[in-house]
């Protein structure tokens, strides 16, 4: 199993519509290619967690970092790692709600995780509210 997680700063003009649009769009296309994972978007960032067969994560990654909706895209991890984290979701996603952090909601997201990816979600999290 291949993973890549990254953040990405959302372009000003995209709001929750079209936040659930991409997200609609990626649900499908995921599907097909037997690609699951997790997006969070707390109004000015994402965090995607993407995972599946290298080749098929490289190639979605690719054009999602010509997706003119959001820049400034920052890998954080990619590589094997033992096991699928997110078998049941083509792709989750969570809008952070008004008075939550990007923190709580990844928090919230990887409860089923192996502690370690868990860990290591939420370390990047506390991580981009610390730079922002
Ligand atoms: C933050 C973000 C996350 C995205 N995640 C996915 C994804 O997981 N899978 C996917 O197929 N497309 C995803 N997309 C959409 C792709 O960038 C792209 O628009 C879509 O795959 C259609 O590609 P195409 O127009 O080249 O056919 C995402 C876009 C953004 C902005």
């Amino acid at each position: 199993m291949y993973r890549l997680i990254y953040v990405s700063s959302v372009r000003p003009h995209v709001g929750v519509l079209e936040v659930e649009q991409i997200v609609d769009v990626a649900r499908d296309r995921n599907a097909d290619r037997d690609l699951t994972g997790l997006l969070i978007y707390d109004g000015k960032r994402f965090l995607q967690y993407l995972e599946g067969e290298e080749a098929k994560v490289e190639a979605v990654f690719e054009r999602i970092a010509e997706d003119e909706r959001h820049y400034a895209l920052v890998v954080l991890a990619r590589g094997d790692v033992q096991r699928r984290q997110f078998p049941d979701w083509a792709m989750a996603s969570r809008n952070v709600d008004d008075g939550d952090t990007l923190t709580m909601a990844v928090a919230r997201m990887v409860q089923g995780c192996d502690e370690h990816v868990a860990a290591e979600l939420i370390g990047f999290a506390e991580a981009r509210e610390k730079a922002a």
